[in-house]
């Protein structure tokens, strides 16, 4: 047997009508997971509802439509609030994504760095964990430190040990690697950033689709996700920090909802969450993750994550078994991605061959140039899993992949 998952695969697939479908004449199989995950048809009938039935401004107005869009918009913080087991909800902040919730926090920030205080990054960031804190240096003159890789592309944390110091001011880091898909120990990076007085922000994207998140038991002092990688819509995501934090920072955009009171003269600001939502929020956004939420939370999480590492020992397995294979982190724990490369041959033509046998993967740098030049690779081709992908369908892929390389080195 090769799965032990006691939830029903063809049962959650029920929920993802998308899946049914053929593309270039031959079944789908949707494995850029990491890149954005397919809706359930809850959180699409949720999205709907709200348009059809409940459309108003949120915290704006006395009447009935208004009053259930905003009890809907605040449930749904309160439900991320447990989801990530946050404090309290004013701890929930929404953006449109991970991408703004970093660049959210480097602008406010902003103020309490001076030139030459430090930032640690790591070498495996997605861009966006790199560029916001570049372009923070570029302004105030911070200095942008990273930690570099072992042999197996893990992070080196004695390096990591070697760069923090009394000058290190914030430490930002994914949780799961997009590119590679490898988890880092970002409970043992919090607590040392900590000792030396540091502040931790974690990049959760591909984190919390894939396990359960406790920011209370990370330590975390910042924590970012965005919904459509967790069942939900596009352009919703979350920044979370710890209240007493947050009190501290400036609000970032300026309008409205994120004010107390304006006058030409003076204007005082709203208190959390609300000083960092300056105007109309997505609204059905939100009420589509706290859709998302709900199906996940419907579901056993041990089942979800038992399934997933189950597809990726199975295709790690059977990419191993192939000598024209290059795997990345092979051996490596690893959540939700694999990424590996053809001999001789380029990701993204590999990506196209399995596209015309309807199978979707990602090619290239997957957003993540520096690690790319790391690995001395120009890319890889990822595979990234999720609840309603198959062993059928990983079996298939591997296939798949063995004739497109057979054809490409005949
Ligand atoms: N960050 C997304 C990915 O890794 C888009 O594919």
């Amino acid at each position: 047997m090769l799965s032990d998952s006691t939830f029903s695969v063809s049962q959650i697939r029920t929920h993802f009508p998308i899946l049914n479908q053929l593309v270039n004449e031959f079944p789908l199989i949707y494995l850029d997971n990491a890149a954005t995950t397919q809706k359930p048809i809850s959180v699409i009938e949720a999205v709907s509802r709200y348009y059809l039935n409940d459309n108003a401004n949120v915290h704006r107005a006395s009447h009935q439509l208004s009053n259930r869009a905003t009890c809907a918009f605040e449930a749904a913080r309160e439900k991320v609030k447990n989801f990530i087991n946050a404090a309290d909800s004013k701890e929930i902040i929404w953006t449109k994504g991970t991408t703004e919730s970093i660049n959210l926090l480097a602008n406010v920030l902003a103020p309490q760095l001076t030139k030459g205080d430090e930032i640690i990054i790591s070498a495996l960031e997605h861009h966006a964990n790199i560029v916001p804190w570049q372009m923070l240096a570029e302004r105030i003159g911070i200095v942008l430190k990273v930690i570099p890789l072992t042999d197996n592309s893990t992070l080196d944390i004695d390096a990591y040990k070697l760069l923090l110091s009394d000058k290190t001011k914030l430490v930002a880091v994914a949780h799961i690697s997009n590119a590679l898909g490898v988890i880092n120990p970002v409970k043992e990076i919090i607590k040392l950033a900590h000792q030396t007085g540091a502040q931790v922000l974690i990049d959760g994207a591909q984190a919390v689709a894939h396990q359960r998140v406790d920011v209370q038991e990370l330590d975390c002092d910042y924590y970012v996700f965005s919904g459509h990688k967790l069942f939900g819509p596009t352009g919703i995501g979350v920044l979370y920090g710890k209240q007493h934090l947050l009190e501290l920072l400036p609000p970032w955009q300026g309008g409205g909802e994120m004010i107390k009171s304006v006058s030409f003269e003076h204007t005082t600001y709203n208190d959390l969450p609300f000083k960092f939502e300056a105007g109309t929020p997505n609204i059905a956004g939100v009420i589509g993750l706290a859709a998302a939420v709900d199906f996940i939370n419907s579901y056993d999480r041990q089942d979800f994550l038992k399934h997933e590492q189950c597809l990726l020992a199975f295709t790690e397995r059977a990419l191993a078994q192939m000598p024209e294979i290059k795997l990345f982190c092979a051996g490596v724990e690893k959540s939700g991605a694999v990424s590996f490369a053809v001999k001789g041959e380029h990701p993204t033509d590999i990506a196209m061959l399995l596209d015309a046998q309807g199978i979707a993967v990602r090619s290239g740098s997957h957003c993540a140039m520096p690690l790319m030049k790391a690995l001395n690779c120009s890319g890889t081709v990822r595979v990234s899993f999720s609840i309603y992908n198959t062993i059928a369908e990983a079996q298939r892929f591997i296939e798949a992949l063995k004739n497109v390389v057979q054809m490409l080195q005949e």
